[in-house]
């Protein structure tokens, strides 16, 4: 069996595996970044688009990427629309900040490119079977590639795996993994050749289900629709779907054109039990899941990634095994903030299938009372661009 060591091996070369590998690096510590998909995929799986302005700041001055800065948009607000009426956010009146359009498989290339021109060590097509040694001083990672054993021996193990994350299983209970969530609807998401139909974002709430219209480029479009979570995507024609989302965001004509990619996204929120056993960590997804309504799933997974980066800086530098331990709780205040507000978005805009009339009138009442109130709206966009990132206080404030 082939044995390789490392300070860090971080097993995911997501957004949260990646960035960690391109900060730690900043500080001159050097790591080895596995996933068990080709770079291909990486870097073109579609999912989210919205990017926190500290994540823009983050990305942009520790030189991950530029690319947000010119193939990105600026987004000042978003407009919540219920039953057919618009209601403004401001967020630049609001809280003086925004947020960026721009892929996570944008984002993913710009790391990528990254590390690869930095000399970074990223190992695609490797897959985990298992993490051993856990709390000893030197935890190691069982893998494979290209059908041969290969262990990776380092003094930290980073599980950024996502929600399916392997690592987890060395750190929590089975029978305790988490705080779990389900819900009883999903959104169905489409990809379109055609120009956007707003400005900005519309998050649509109708007495026929929530819609999301979203944007990709001037020429490709994303936008969803709240669905059954066991509805097949090819069940619906194009035409169906158009004539689905243009009376669910009634008031806007919906630019139309073919539909190239459907996908069905399950809403779940959980909170792992631990983020840390001995010297083995989780970042991102593989430590949270959050509905997609908040944009916050990348957003959340950059967070940790700042703080578990400070952590490990200070744990070389001598500062002690203190600071990983901080790293769970400082991560958890903000994985809860947004949690909260993840549902808080979710349950709002969402009419649930079992839904009573009381709980609906409820509901459009915290709409009106958000729409109306300075100080509701407030909550929204100081939330949706995201809270201060620690140690940037000043970039974001
Ligand atoms: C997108 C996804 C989201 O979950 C969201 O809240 C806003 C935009 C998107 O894919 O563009």
């Amino acid at each position: 069996m082939a044995e390789v060591r490392t300070r860090i091996v971080i097993v995911g070369a997501g957004p949260a595996g990646l960035l960690l590998s391109h900060l730690l690096h900043l500080e001159g510590i050097e790591s080895i970044v596995v996933d068990a998909r080709t770079r291909e995929d990486v870097e073109s799986t579609i999912r989210a688009g919205i990017l926190e302005q500290g994540t823009v700041e983050l990305l942009v001055t520790s030189g991950a990427s530029d690319g947000v800065l010119i193939d990105g948009a600026r987004h000042d607000g978003i407009e919540l629309r219920v039953d057919g009426v618009g209601h403004r956010i401001d967020f630049a009146d609001l809280v003086g900040r925004g947020v960026w359009l721009y892929p996570q498989h944008e984002v993913l290339r710009d790391l990528i490119a990254a590390r690869l021109r930095d000399g970074g060590d990223i190992r695609f097509e490797t897959t985990v079977d298992d993490v051993l040694d856990p709390d000893s001083a030197r935890p190691c990672v069982r893998a494979r590639h290209n059908g041969e054993p290969i262990d990776i021996v380092a003094e930290l193990v980073v599980g950024a795996d996502g929600s399916h994350s392997v690592v987890r299983r060395a750190i929590t209970d089975p029978s305790a993994t988490g705080y779990f969530r389900e819900y009883p609807f999903a959104w169905f998401g489409i990809l379109c050749k055609a120009p956007p139909s707003a400005p900005e974002l519309i998050y649509s709430s109708s007495e026929r289900g929530f819609a999301l219209i979203s944007q990709r480029s001037a020429t490709v479009q994303r936008m969803y629709l709240q669905c059954d979570p066991e509805l097949d995507p090819t069940a619906m024609s194009d035409n169906q779907i158009w004539d689905e989302l243009q009376a669910r965001v009634a008031g806007t004509e919906l630019r139309e054109g073919p539909i190239f990619q459907r996908d069905v996204l399950r809403f779940r929120s959980f909170v792992a039990s631990r983020l840390r056993r001995g010297r083995v960590l989780l970042v991102g997804d593989a430590a949270h899941t959050v509905p997609p309504t908040g944009a916050k799933g990348m957003n959340l997974a950059v967070a940790d990634v700042l703080m578990l980066a400070d952590a490990v800086r200070g744990l070389f530098a001598g500062e002690g095994e203190g600071l990983l331990d901080a790293y769970a709780e400082r991560a958890l205040q903000r994985v809860w903030r947004a949690q909260h507000f993840s549902w808080w978005m979710t349950s709002m805009l969402h009419a649930a299938p079992d839904a009573t009339e009381f709980d609906t009138r409820r509901r459009l009442a915290e709409l009106d009372t958000l729409t109306a109130s300075r100080a509701g709206r407030s909550y929204l966009a100081e939330a949706y661009t995201g809270w201060p990132l620690p140690g940037r206080e000043r970039c974001s404030g």
